[in-house]
């Protein structure tokens, strides 16, 4: 879009977005912060918006992960001035890909509108366009996938929702899981991530998945490449930069480099599996780690 990504750290607890860490990266030429609500946990909107307030940047949450969450009783996505939803194969609901964008703000929604829709301008003509726009509309037929999807929603989010709770039961003591907090109101659950400081160590990781494929449960995925390391980011914002006559912001995120190293999760269709499959899941997964430690 023409703007320089800066990368903020994240809490290694939680693995969001930290708003002190993102509040030291403000500089008068930012326009925006971008919490991700990731794994469907809802970041401290409080903060950010606070944030957002205070240096008068927009707030955009990512919610491509958070379909269902809700930060202090309200559901994501139009907490801050815009709110990102992804419904690409992999999401809790999904039309294959598309996705969609929400916003409490008239001026936005008709920007947005716009943009998406060819430039042109809602309530206007067929071939009135006033301002460059892409094609990025979702048909009406991935809608009408997608609303069968969001009537059976919440009775998948119980099921996922039970299902994060045994596993946190049976391996709160043998992974590192984000601390309970009040204002999260309701998770997403679109993954579920755990920490395993044994696995930090170069191939650890890898090796431990082999070893829980081997015993049934290959769904366990790992190894994200932080932001802030990912080299098209980092050679596109460094063009960007050098074309607009910035400084490119090197960022340092030690906490982003610690979790991409020893977190492993599990991804939202394991949360859909039955007691059992569940159980059996939590016990390869203590024992791998058992086996680790020994
Ligand atoms: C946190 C997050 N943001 C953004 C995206 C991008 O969404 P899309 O693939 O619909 O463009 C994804 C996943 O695809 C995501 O997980």
């Amino acid at each position: 879009m023409g703007a320089v990504p800066v990368f903020a750290d994240i809490d290694p607890g939680t693995h969001l977005l930290d708003p002190d860490a993102a509040e030291a990266a403000v500089t008068e030429r930012t326009k925006a912060v971008v919490p991700v609500h990731l794994a469907g946990r809802p970041a401290d909107m409080d903060a950010f918006l606070a944030l957002g307030a205070r240096y008068d940047v927009a707030v955009i949450e990512d919610a491509a992960q958070a379909i269902g969450a809700a930060y202090k009783g309200r559901p994501v996505g139009a907490i801050g001035d815009l709110g990102t939803f992804s419904f690409q194969s992999s999401k809790n609901m999904t039309a294959g890909e598309g996705g969609a964008v929400l916003t409490n703000d008239e001026d936005l929604a008709a920007a947005v509108y716009s943009l998406v829709n060819v430039g042109r301008v809602r309530g206007g003509g067929w071939y009135q366009h006033e301002s460059v726009g892409y094609n990025l509309r979702l048909t009406e037929f991935q809608a009408a996938i997608l609303r069968a999807q969001l009537a059976r929603h919440s009775q998948q989010q119980e099921v996922r929702e039970r299902n994060a709770a045994l596993l946190t039961k049976l391996l709160g003591n043998v992974v590192s899981l984000a601390p309970d907090d009040p204002a999260v109101t309701a998770h997403g659950r679109h993954l579920y991530l755990m920490r395993i400081p044994a696995l930090a160590a170069p191939g650890r990781r890898d090796a431990a998945l082999r070893a829980l494929a081997a015993e049934g449960v290959a769904e366990v995925s790992g190894g994200y490449v932080p932001l802030h390391r990912n080299t098209a980011l980092t050679t596109e914002a460094r063009a960007i930069a050098d074309r607009l006559g910035q400084p490119y912001p090197q960022s340092e995120c030690p906490n982003a480099d610690a979790v991409s190293k020893d977190t492993i999760w599990l991804a939202q269709t394991s949360l859909l599996g039955t007691e059992q499959r569940t159980r059996g899941i939590a016990a390869a997964i203590a024992k791998v780690v058992s086996s680790l430690a020994g």
